[in-house]
């Protein structure tokens, strides 16, 4: 039969795509291009070379950029405090595309060279199996037939060797990496002690703060209900509203000022904890400037609740690669009404490494009202009625005042 093989280019993935064929199943290799750097003619060649029946490159960038990154953006998805989430993003867009392939190539498997670890073969199995039921997954990194006879990258190395898989001649990186158009993670390898700090020449899709620009870089984003909808660089010499364009736009500014990158622990669904670098450039900037949006035109209860269910459940959801599942699609489905005023434009600035806010506005959102808000100005309520608010607010609090005076809880 045919399966359907996740194919890099890299010496695990070409491993793997042998060994298929060595258990005689025919294999068609398909990569996707979701904006990561990478030969994908090279990888074709060897694809091929080593015995691929046919190789698919299938061009998911816009899908990626529109379907999933802007609506990250919408509903601030944040995992732990500090990882926007790149990786994870990528996955149900890559699943569907590799799903799609299978279907088209009529292939009954799909195979992968995720480690029995980590979060994407969650993440990829659990889409495959939403998306064909009946599909049949091979895992080679927890088939014993292959972790058994391949236990180091010397058996790998030699494996190659004997089936002539040409293995690239730069030595391969103390660390494993996973990119695309919104990020780039690095863990494993040296990075596994969490107190090695990872040396300058690791980070790759930006410059180090220290050697970015002395001079700051200002910049506007326009939203239109919580979607970036342009962006205005070099003084208004430079106005970019194709979101694919845009992201790339965004990308590029965070880059050249060292913007994004972050380097933590978390926690990965399985149950382990995990050390890992990443840079996330535009992302970054687009996410800061929509969460200041929402600052000047979201109403606060519909803030809260977005805050405390949305934001947190959709990033909890998209980590663990629940993306393809009833309740992720309720999730999401609460994302736009949340973002109905989030109308307006943010003005920043991106300084070696950091992003911060010089300024917002909006033509149509009335909830910022400045004589409401101005300590000048007795306009909008009366003071006496701020009276009124406190002394009915501090009912209950003098109760619990008495109460804990009385029992000498204080
Ligand atoms: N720890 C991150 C996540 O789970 C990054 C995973 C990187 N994946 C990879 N195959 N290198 O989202
Ligand atoms: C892997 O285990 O294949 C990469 C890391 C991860 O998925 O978390």
């Amino acid at each position: 039969g045919k399966v359907c093989l996740a194919y890099s280019g890299g010496l695990d993935t070409s491993v793997i795509l042998a060994w298929l064929l060595e258990e005689g199943y025919e294999v068609i290799a398909f990569l996707a291009n979701i904006g990561q750097e990478e030969d994908f003619e090279a990888a074709e060649k060897k694809a091929l070379a080593i015995g691929a029946t046919k190789f698919v490159v299938v061009d998911v960038r816009k899908e990626f950029v529109e379907n999933v990154c802007f609506p990250a953006i919408q509903a601030n998805a944040i995992y732990e405090n500090v990882y926007l989430l790149g990786t994870s993003l990528a996955r149900p867009v890559i699943a569907q595309a590799q799903i799609k392939v299978a279907e088209e190539e009529g292939c009954f498997a799909v195979s992968h060279g995720c480690t029995g670890k980590g979060n994407d073969q969650v993440r990829f199995e659990l889409s495959f199996y939403a998306l064909k039921p009946d599909v049949v997954v091979i895992a080679p990194w927890r088939d014993p037939a292959f972790f058994n006879r391949f236990a180091g990258r010397k058996d790998l190395l030699e494996y190659a060797a004997s089936k002539d898989i040409p293995v690239a001649q730069t030595k391969a990186k103390p660390w494993s990496t996973d990119e695309n158009l919104a990020h780039i993670s690095f863990e494993a390898g040296i990075l596994e002690d969490p107190n090695t700090t990872p040396p300058k020449d690791m980070w790759k899709l930006t410059v180090d703060p220290t050697d970015a620009p002395e001079t700051p870089e200002d910049f506007s984003i326009e939203f239109e209900k919580g979607l970036p909808t342009k962006l205005i660089l070099d003084g208004g010499k430079k106005v970019v509203t194709d979101p694919v364009e845009l992201f790339i736009e965004a990308n590029s500014l965070a880059r050249r000022n060292g913007v994004g990158r972050i380097d933590i622990v978390e926690n990965r669904f399985i149950g382990i904890k995990s050390r890992g670098c990443y840079e996330t450039p535009g992302l970054t900037i687009l996410r800061t400037a929509h969460v200041d949006l929402e600052g000047l035109t979201l109403d606060r209860e519909v803030r809260a609740l977005r805050d405390q269910f949305v934001t947190v459940t959709y990033s909890k959801l998209l980590y663990n690669g629940m993306y393809f599942t009833p309740e992720c699609e309720y999730v999401r489905a609460m994302i736009p009404p949340s973002q109905i005023t989030v109308n307006g434009t943010v003005r920043a600035r991106a300084y070696k490494g950091s992003v911060s806010v010089l300024g917002r506005f909006s033509e149509t959102e009335k909830l910022y009202d400045e004589t409401e808000s101005s300590m000048d100005e007795l306009t909008g309520f009366s003071p006496e009625d701020t009276s009124g608010f406190i002394a009915v607010q501090s009912i209950r609090i003098k109760k619990f005042g008495e109460s804990a005076r009385d029992a000498g809880r204080k």
